[in-house]
């Protein structure tokens, strides 16, 4: 199985292919007009998030990991670039199984990453920069020692017993099993025995990331209050982890076992037969959870705080759901259909962004195209069987600006991954003794874990790359190509890949097409190339063309049916290089090139 699909398919996912108000502050220097701040209940619209993964971004205290005070230090490079919040990936104390996704207390900063006052501190120093933060909130489960699981596994009579998923086991040929067939979407069964009081409970994922009961009311209850908790702390959003998989059905009887084309059972990368999640992934009942917790956040936040969800999802018709009859589930939805095609095919990016613009009621769109779960887009580049080849490649730069420009000049909300910004590549381990994330010592060699995808950040080409102190021994290795991608090397090209970021998101903020125009499909039958056009009421329009081959390629521009009669061009970004095109009707692009023009 590829690397990049595992993720994804183990999540059931891609086979359909404060009460404290946040005031505005002034921006502390000259910077693209950001001021989309959680003013209002719609401040998330159109803004640029930035996924920063906290182990690997800037460590302060030379432990060579990540750290919260690290993050204020970077703050007026965020701002910058432009980007309207940060979303930080779990920071609350925990045994780092998971690296913070199995959480032992919820109300707290690991000393790791910090404290409850650098956090605090963090909010301030963002807000003064107009930079909104949000929280990542691991629903689904908690860590084996949360003090809630250690009470619940106790005895069979504590309170908080039903607080998670304990369940008999079956005798099958006079030996105990497992109640059932489901699977842990990191390797082998979902059910892990409990000696001491005789019964299995049910994790998702690792074995010390224990599932809790969503159906009990205390646990909603306990949840809710969490979310409270961090709205006083000035945050502005929640990234709802794995909200999908709050349910299980509760007649726990085995799930149907995936075939292959040969009809035999897939066997995945951990060697066990893959099962379908039909009965432990996107159950009904995770809407009733979804307009609660929506309650819960409105209230507390006079409609401020935005709830985006982790949600690979089997089709649009799915996705439109999560945003709620009344638009009262999620604000943003993580729309996967889009941004893990994972292979250049302009008929599919074009379907799916047509049903963005189409199937989801106007909504707002989420795109993201990478994350700390699955590969970065180097993985765009393929042999001709179609496997990635990470790295830096022929044509890695031109493939980043593709990517970038449809993440940041389509009528979305734009999710980015740290690094994307300077073309960070995809860098997996090389020997299994070198692995830290667990599924990829369970998966060896066919799941190399993701650790690939969270190399510390590269600020500078001296030692650690600027990410820590430079006798500190950093948590990952520092990659390969640093010297050469870094943000002071690329901050001093004009043609680098943080240009480029800089200059469509800016593009986002300040053309009022790009920023507020729909967005209307151009040339729908060309095999090449993907070409939009942003247009408003007033008639400000844009042309965008992506150049999906490593062939030149020309395309022109008929915008009359679009009721626009002009054709004459203005060059807002092109690929360093290109001629400038004189008119709509002939603009031409180089392999995997990029042209984003007003029109006029
Ligand atoms: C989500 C996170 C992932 C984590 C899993 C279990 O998918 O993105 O990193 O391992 O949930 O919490």
């Amino acid at each position: 199985m590829k690397r990049f699909g595992l993720f994804l398919l183990l999540s059931s996912a891609l086979l359909w292919a404060a009460s404290t108000p946040v005031e505005a502050q002034p921006a502390a220097t000259a910077a693209p007009q950001t001021g989309q701040i959680a003013t209002s209940p719609h401040w998330w619209k159109d803004a640029v998030i930035y996924e920063i993964y906290p182990r690997s971004f800037q460590d302060s205290n030379g432990d060579g990991i990540g750290d919260l005070n690290g993050i204020t230090s970077r703050l007026d490079y965020l701002q910058k670039l432009g980007v309207d919040a940060i979303w930080l990936t779990p920071i609350y104390p925990s045994p780092q199984v998971d690296f913070g996704y199995d959480i032992s207390d919820y109300e707290n900063v690991d000393p790791q990453y910090g404290t409850l006052a650098d956090f605090d501190r963090l909010v301030a120093e963002a807000r003064k920069r107009n930079i909104s933060v949000i929280m990542d909130l691991v629903l689904n489960h908690t860590s084996d020692q949360h003090p809630w699981f250690l009470e619940s596994r106790s005895s069979r009579t504590n309170p908080k017993r039903d607080w998670y998923m304990w369940h008999d086991g079956k005798m099958v040929n006079g030996e105990l099993e497992p109640p059932n067939n489901w699977e842990s979407v990191f390797g082998h069964s979902a059910w892990q025995w409990d000696a001491k009081t005789g019964q299995y409970y049910y994790h998702r994922f690792y074995i010390q990331q224990p599932d809790l009961n969503w159906n009990n009311p205390q646990v909603r209850k306990a949840m809710y209050d969490v979310a409270r908790f961090w709205i006083r702390h000035g945050v502005t959003g929640f990234r709802l982890d794995a909200i999908t998989s709050l349910f299980e059905d509760p007649s726990d009887t085995d799930e149907a076992y995936v075939l292959g084309p040969d009809g035999k059972p897939v066997i995945n990368a951990f060697g066990d037969k893959e099962v379908k999640t039909d009965k432990t992934d996107n159950l009904p009942e995770v809407h009733d959870v979804l307009r609660e917790l929506r309650q819960a956040t409105d209230a507390a936040s006079g409609r401020k705080v935005v709830l985006i969800g982790e949600t690979y999802l089997r089709s649009i018709d799915d996705l439109r759901k999560m945003y709620g009859a009344h638009n009262d589930e999620l604000q943003l939805p993580m729309d996967m259909q889009v941004g893990f095609i994972n292979k250049f095919d302009v008929a599919l990016f074009r379907q799916r962004i047509r049903d963005a613009e189409t199937e989801i009621n106007g909504d707002e769109p989420l795109f993201v195209f990478d994350n700390h779960d699955n590969p970065r887009w180097d993985r765009y580049q393929t042999d001709a069987a179609g496997t990635p080849i990470f790295g830096y490649g022929l044509h890695h730069d031109d493939i980043g600006r593709v990517i970038a420009t449809i993440l940041l000049a389509s009528r979305d909300t734009a999710l980015m991954y740290y690094g994307d910004e300077i073309g960070m590549v995809t860098t997996p381990p090389a020997r299994k003794q070198d692995v830290r994330d667990p599924i990829g010592i369970t998966g060896w060699p066919k799941e190399k874990g993701r650790d690939g995808e969270r190399t510390p950040m590269q600020w500078d080409a001296g030692p650690n790359a600027g990410f820590a102190l430079p006798d500190a021994k950093t948590w990952l290795p520092i990659p390969p190509g640093y010297k050469t991608f870094n943000v002071a090397a690329e901050e001093g090209e004009p043609d680098s890949m943080l240009h480029w970021y800089e200059q469509l998101i800016a593009l986002k903020k300040n053309d009022p097409a790009l920023h507020e125009g729909e967005e209307i499909l151009l040339n729908t039958s060309d095999d090449h190339v993907l070409s939009w056009l942003r247009k408003t009421a007033d008639g400000e329009a844009v042309v965008v063309a992506c150049n999906f081959t490593p062939q030149p390629q020309t395309v022109s521009f008929n915008l009359s049916a679009q009721g626009i009669s002009r054709s004459g061009l203005t060059t807002l970004l092109k690929t360093p290089g290109a001629p400038d095109p004189q008119s709509a009707d002939s603009v031409q692009l180089g392999p995997y090139g990029v042209y984003v023009g007003q029109v006029r």
